[in-house]
């Protein structure tokens, strides 16, 4: 049972109780439309099915996906993930936050915690994350944990009738400064 703390945020894992507002925050299309995986419309059932899958892999160590969850008020505000490619110690972060908790530098703040515990827990050498490019607040909180842009690939995706080029950022072990305040 992995938790960890910002000074703000408590990253746990999901649990059912959190299904409704993950369903809730999902009605958004703004976050489908800059994520690869989430479906638009939500279908009902879709974030309990989700979440039982990122048990199963943080249970085999494949991947570790927390509920991002706002102390203050004890409400859970969106998710951030990291998974591992054990063969090459590199894991990718993935995230979304709900909307109306966007602009507050939540992600980001998540996003550093993550970081460290891929440094520090995981023991890896290189964390990595990509974005829509024509989503360049995600590339924000990418550069504010403290990864550096690598490059884009030229229409890497296909989604929802068009092709979209796929930015990268990364930061490796020996950039890393350690955790911050
Ligand atoms: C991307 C996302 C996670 C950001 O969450 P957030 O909590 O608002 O992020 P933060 O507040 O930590 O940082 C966002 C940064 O982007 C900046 N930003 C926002 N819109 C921007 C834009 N159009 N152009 C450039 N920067 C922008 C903000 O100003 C902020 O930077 P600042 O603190 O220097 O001012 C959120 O918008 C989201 O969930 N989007 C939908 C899903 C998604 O895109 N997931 C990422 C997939 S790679």
């Amino acid at each position: 049972m992995i938790r960890l703390e910002t000074e703000r945020l408590l990253l746990r894992p999901m649990v059912y109780t959190d299904a409704p507002k993950i369903y809730e925050y999902m009605q958004d299309r703004d976050i489908a439309y800059n994520t690869s995986l989430i479906p638009y419309p939500y279908p009902v059932g879709a974030a309990e099915a989700w979440m039982e899958q990122t048990w199963e892999q943080a249970a085999s160590r494949e991947s570790y996906t927390f509920a991002v969850v706002l102390k203050a008020e004890d409400r859970m505000i969106g998710s951030m993930g990291i998974g591992q490619n054990a063969a090459h110690n590199r894991a990718e972060i993935g995230y979304w936050m709900g909307k109306r908790y966007w602009g507050q530098g939540y992600a980001s703040e998540a996003c550093r915690r993550v970081i460290q515990f891929g440094f520090e827990d995981l023991g890896l050498n290189r964390i990595q994350a990509s974005y829509f490019t024509r989503n360049p607040a995600s590339r924000r909180v990418m550069e504010k944990a403290g990864m550096r842009y690598e490059g884009v690939l030229r229409q890497y995706v296909f989604k929802w009738g068009e092709y979209i080029d796929l930015g990268f950022c990364s930061i490796l072990r020996s950039e890393w400064s350690g955790p911050t305040a």
